[in-house]
């Protein structure tokens, strides 16, 4: 089949949006082993992907992002026996991956020794962030080009995390050989990211995938990297280098809690008692946690679009994947410092 491309004819070098079939994962595997960068679909988010065995493309990532080196990425694989290969799984992690990949959840283990693994990856640490994203372009990726596969979210370090192809070709359309099209991300939120202080579990990153369902198959509860905060005062990363709070962010505004729209404001609602007759958009007008984070990265690259300066967020229950959109909202709306965008993750 013939590759669509969209990009517009003003792109530097132009990208190429790719239905997904075979000819496409042929052209995407090709680019990895040629050492350049595709996006592609996983059930959270679009990734920026890399051999991750090779140096200069790895480092390309971090430039393409505009990321600090300090901020390690996330190894994608086909199979916890690859991932097993780069990272030691003592028993939580294996029982987590067991249960839980191909999936939403990425393990921070400790990094085996002589992997042959750029060693950019891991930004200098002991550990190694590794997923099997259960996604079936992202899986069959990574069945074709059957190696490990570098990638972060495919948005410019500290900007809204894409959804959408679209997305991808806005940020980094001059940056990719290829955007592997899968259509809107199911999931609309990162991965749940679990780190190890020794063998007990703490969450590094809440995600789609909500703690309670990760509690539920370890047994314990996950330790938080702040005592006694409230899970919206979690720290990003803990163990990660990287901890401004600022992230995520749309060029509007969030003035968060809001009950109604200001005037020149839009409002980002939630649920059915929404106010009537505002301008903007519902994340879910039934209520549904699961498809207002489907939305959330969405509505506010729509919203953000219309180049309005704030955008009203409503309040979003603290349960469930509520904890992960309240994370993102929460690091949306912080303060940046002037003068940059502020953000140092992404
Ligand atoms: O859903 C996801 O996780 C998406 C898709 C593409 O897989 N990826 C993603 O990657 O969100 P990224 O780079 O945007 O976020 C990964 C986070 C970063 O904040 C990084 O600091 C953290 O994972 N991380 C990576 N390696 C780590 C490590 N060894 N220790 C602690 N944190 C790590
Ligand atoms: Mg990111």
């Amino acid at each position: 089949m013939e590759a669509t491309n969209r990009v517009a004819p003003t792109a530097k070098t132009p990208a190429l949006i790719l239905e997904s079939d075979e000819d496409s994962m042929a052209k995407v595997v090709l680019s990895l082993h040629q050492g350049l960068l595709v996006a592609f679909p996983t059930e959270t988010v679009y990734g920026l992907g890399a051999d991750a065995g090779n140096e200069e493309a790895v480092a390309s990532i971090f430039a393409a992002k505009g990321r600090p080196s300090y901020n390690p990425l996330i190894i994608h694989v086909k199979d916890l026996a690859t991932a097993q290969l780069y990272g030691h799984f003592d028993h939580h992690a294996l029982k987590l991956a067991a249960h839980f990949w191909p999936g939403p959840l990425t393990l921070v283990v400790p990094r085996l020794d002589n992997i042959p693994l750029s060693p950019l990856v891991s930004a200098g640490l002991s550990t190694i962030a590794l997923r099997v994203p259960a996604n079936k372009i992202a899986g069959a990726l990574l069945e074709a080009f059957d190696g490990p596969v570098a990638a972060p979210s495919a948005n410019r370090s500290g900007l809204l995390s894409p959804t959408e192809a679209e997305h991808v070709e806005e940020m980094l359309g001059d940056q990719v050989s290829l955007i592997l099209d899968g259509g809107p991300c199911e999931g609309g939120i990162e991965s749940t990211i679990i780190g190890f202080e020794g063998n007990i579990p703490v969450l590094l990153r809440p995600g789609i995938l909500p703690v309670e369902q990760v509690e539920a198959i370890i047994g314990i509860r996950l330790q938080m990297p702040l005592k006694d905060a409230e899970p919206s005062a979690i720290p990003f990363v803990v163990t990660a280098p990287g901890q401004l709070t600022s992230h995520y962010a749309p060029r509007a505004h969030l003035r968060l809690n809001a009950v109604s729209a200001f005037e020149g404001e839009l409002m980002l609602a939630f649920g059915p008692d929404a106010p009537k007759g505002q301008p903007g958009v519902n994340l879910s007008p039934v209520g549904d946690l699961a498809e207002a984070a489907a939305n959330l990265y969405a509505y506010l690259h729509l919203l953000d679009d219309t180049g309005v300066e704030t955008i009203a967020v409503m309040p979003i229950p603290q349960e469930g994947v509520g904890v992960a959109i309240n994370d993102r909202l929460n690091r949306a709306a912080a303060p940046r410092p002037v003068g940059s965008n502020g953000n140092e993750q992404s």
